[in-house]
């Protein structure tokens, strides 16, 4: 299967996408976000796939957020539009019917931070960094990050996380139960088809009904994500939002006025 932004390869039952654009630390423009959802429905459908890795190419990043230089002109229509497909991709990772591991091998920021968390199990490398920088450029997260974040870590972190833009290292986010283990960067990818080897010995059912159920558990909560597609939409018409992604692009401090 080829693809313009992924790498997709199939080995021994295990399909591991690569998110292929590292001169831009991997970020998730809206090209790479329909063919990642390609690729997942793609190998869900595959009967000799029992699971997938998702990492980042290059030494340095997983992803490190959606395209900034392509939604910094994005009315509220269009990062509407953003947000709603995105969300449809991530939930797809997130009820894919086999295991889909994050191997974390750099900065997971923004879109990377939620791409890692939609995933069933996450792992990171010791040079990952994980965080929700948006805030530092006038918007929210959109996708998924101020829901899946604070079931993951709880309220309190969540919040500091989300308000301060602050990113964390593995070691830390293995503490708050973001990710499952840390890994030297050389065992990330053993580590991940250590587990899918041992998921591959059990009964494809079961599998199933398990990633099923433990998302059921979240089912009854409110419409965080539907509202989150909502406020992340309202960012694009402030002024705050044109200020931090110029800010970003010109490589300096934004200025924000609160409107
Ligand atoms: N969107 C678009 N381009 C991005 C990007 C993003 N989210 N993250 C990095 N890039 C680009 C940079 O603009 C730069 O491009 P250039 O070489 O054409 O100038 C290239 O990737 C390398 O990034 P650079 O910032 O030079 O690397 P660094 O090692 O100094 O810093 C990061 C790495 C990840 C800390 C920094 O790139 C960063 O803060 N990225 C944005 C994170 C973010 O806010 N994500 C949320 C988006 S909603």
């Amino acid at each position: 299967m080829h693809f313009k932004n992924l790498k997709y390869e199939q080995a021994d039952g295990v399909c591991t996408i690569t998110i292929n654009r590292p001169d831009k630390m991997n970020a998730l423009n809206i090209e790479t976000i329909s063919e990642l959802g390609f690729a997942i429905s793609a190998s869900e459908k595959n009967h000799d796939i029992i699971g997938i890795i998702i990492t980042g190419e290059g030494p340095k990043a997983f992803v490190a957020g959606a395209d900034i230089a392509e939604f910094s002109e994005f009315s509220a229509d269009a990062g509407r539009e953003m947000a709603h497909k995105g969300h449809i991709v991530f939930d797809s990772i997130e009820r894919c019917t086999k295991p889909v591991i994050a191997a974390v091998n750099g900065f997971a920021l923004g879109g990377g931070c939620e791409l890692a968390m939609a995933c069933h199990i996450r792992i990171a490398s010791t040079n990952a960094k994980f965080g929700q920088p948006e805030v530092n450029l006038g918007i929210i997260p959109g996708y998924g990050g101020t829901q899946r974040l604070v079931r993951l870590v709880g309220k309190a972190k969540a919040t500091e996380l989300l308000l301060t833009g602050d990113a964390i290292g593995a070691d830390e986010a293995k503490v708050f139960g973001l990710v499952n283990h840390v890994t030297e960067p050389d065992q990330l990818m053993p580590k991940a088809l250590e587990i899918l080897s041992k998921v591959a010995k059990k009964s494809p059912l079961a599998v199933d009904k398990i990633l099923e159920l433990v998302n059921a558990y979240y089912e009854k909560e409110g419409n965080g994500f539907e509202l989150e597609i909502n406020e992340f939409s309202n960012c694009f018409d402030t002024a705050d939002f044109h200020e931090g992604v110029q800010a970003f692009l010109e490589k300096r401090k934004a200025n924000f006025t609160g409107n």
